[in-house]
């Protein structure tokens, strides 16, 4: 196995074969860190959110509110926000491109200004994931919407309330319109909205700054203000980082034990989880989960929260991937998230790729190989592969990790594993 690493990105190097062990506590939630930072555009007030995690996207993010005159700082966890001094309208290219989350600029800078120009995020590798709800409903709320040169313009004479339904739930789509709502005076409804725990949580943060957010299962009814206020906030823990390491311990036939969960935001993970044959208690704050028996196949369709999470999908591949029998994946929210089935393909894995379903068929054990990350949560899943492989498996492009998980090998490395994580030659 060769082991020189890349030029541009840091590699892990994965001894297979261990069983974890141990307890770990898992990070604040990236996809509610990134529209609470967001939404401190809306107020001139002092911002505080607690338990952020260290990661390249709350990075951007800071960055890029840096840029649009926010002053503010991140150490440990904490960030602090002054965004007084908010002038900028506009969000530029060179962070979209390393961020698509940066398009929740839109909401707060035309609440704020009456005006927002933020680039067009590309597709990724899991899809083409357009915007058009996010600029459908703007356009409902009376702003004018252009797309020119490859940004996004829009303009709004007088904000006014508004009622819009949105033809397909989508998360930053609801964030989005919940956070220009709140800036703008009067009831609105926003109905077919997402309901995952990062939307709730942001919610939470809305009313702090005194919006009016009324819930009624898919419909908010918001009363928004002209005067926003600043807010203290901790973060929600990272329901897929808790979910990743759960079936870690599962996938090594381990114990693990996972402080700052809350089990209720992973309803569907754990019910399938128990079902594949592992046993998950609850704790004061946490759970333990382990390996009960043989694991047994599953049929899993990715759904809108509560139902199974896309992000989770990938990771449980890896486990039906080592399950003996035949099992099936259907992901009905990504057109093209099976990229890391390609590469478990390299290590020996069964799996056959029919449109947006997976047939897989169990293998006795996989072997350690070089590969390559292509997104996220399929180089979560590498790593997972990694753990069980026999021999050792080099992981490439581990930038893409780095997006979303803060000091994942730390983290597994203290529940026993063994992952190494060569630095680019050039950094
Ligand atoms: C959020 O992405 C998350 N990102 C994603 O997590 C997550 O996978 C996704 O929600 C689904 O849960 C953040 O919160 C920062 P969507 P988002 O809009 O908001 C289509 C990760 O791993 N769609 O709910 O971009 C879209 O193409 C990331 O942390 C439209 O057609 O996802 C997709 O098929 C990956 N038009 C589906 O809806 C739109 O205007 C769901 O997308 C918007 C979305």
């Amino acid at each position: 196995m060769k082991n020189t690493t890349s030029y541009s990105s840091d590699t892990f190097l994965v001894e297979g074969g261990t069983s974890l062990k141990g307890k770990v506590r898992v990070s604040g939630a990236k996809n509610a860190s990134l529209p609470i930072i967001f939404s401190t555009i809306l107020t001139k007030e002092r911002c505080v959110i607690e338990d952020v995690p260290d990661l390249l996207d709350v990075k951007n993010a800071c960055e890029l509110i840096h840029l649009l005159g926010a002053e503010g700082e991140r150490l440990d966890g904490k960030v602090l926000i002054d965004p007084s001094g908010v002038r900028s309208s506009e969000t530029p290219e060179s962070i979209v491109k390393k961020m698509r989350a940066s398009v929740l600029s839109m909401g707060p800078l035309l609440a704020r200004f009456g005006k927002a120009r933020v680039a067009l995020p590309g597709g990724c590798s899991i899809g083409a994931r357009p915007i058009d709800q996010h600029l459908k409903f703007f356009v409902s709320a009376g702003a004018q919407v252009s797309v020119r040169g490859g940004y996004v313009n829009i303009e709004i004479e007088r904000k006014r309330p508004v009622e819009f339904e949105f033809e397909l739930i989508t998360v930053t789509g609801t964030e989005n319109a919940l956070i220009y709502l709140s800036g703008v005076e009067g009831r609105s409804v926003l109905k077919n909205i997402a309901l995952e725990p990062e939307v709730i949580d942001l919610i939470e943060v809305l009313r702090k700054m005194g919006a009016s957010i009324e819930l009624e299962g898919r419909t908010a009814i918001v009363e928004g203000s002209g005067e926003l206020r600043g807010f203290e906030h901790r973060v929600i823990p990272d329901r897929i980082e808790a979910g990743t390491l759960m079936v870690a311990g599962v996938l090594t036939d381990g114990e693990v034990e996972l402080e700052n969960v809350i089990p209720e935001h992973l309803g569907a993970v754990i019910e399938k989880l128990k079902y594949a044959g592992a046993e998950v208690e609850m704790l004061e704050g946490g759970v333990r989960v382990r390996r009960k028996g043989e694991l047994r196949p599953l049929e899993i369709v990715t759904e809108e929260f509560p139902g199974f999470p896309t992000d989770m999908q990938a990771q449980f591949m890896v486990m039906l991937a080592v399950t003996p029998g035949r099992s099936m994946v259907y992901e009905s929210i990504f057109e093209n998230r099976f990229q890391h089935v390609y590469e478990l393909r390299k290590m020996g894995a069964r799996i056959d790729i029919r449109g947006r379903s997976a047939y897989i068929e169990g293998v006795e054990e996989l072997r350690g190989a070089e590969v390559i990350s292509t997104d996220l949560r399929a180089s979560a899943s590498l790593v997972l592969a990694g753990l069980i492989a026999r021999g050792t498996t080099l992981i490439r492009d581990i930038y893409h990790l780095d997006r979303g998980y803060e000091k994942l090998e730390e983290k597994l490395n203290r529940l026993g594993a063994s992952v190494e994580r060569l630095p680019a030659l050039v950094s």
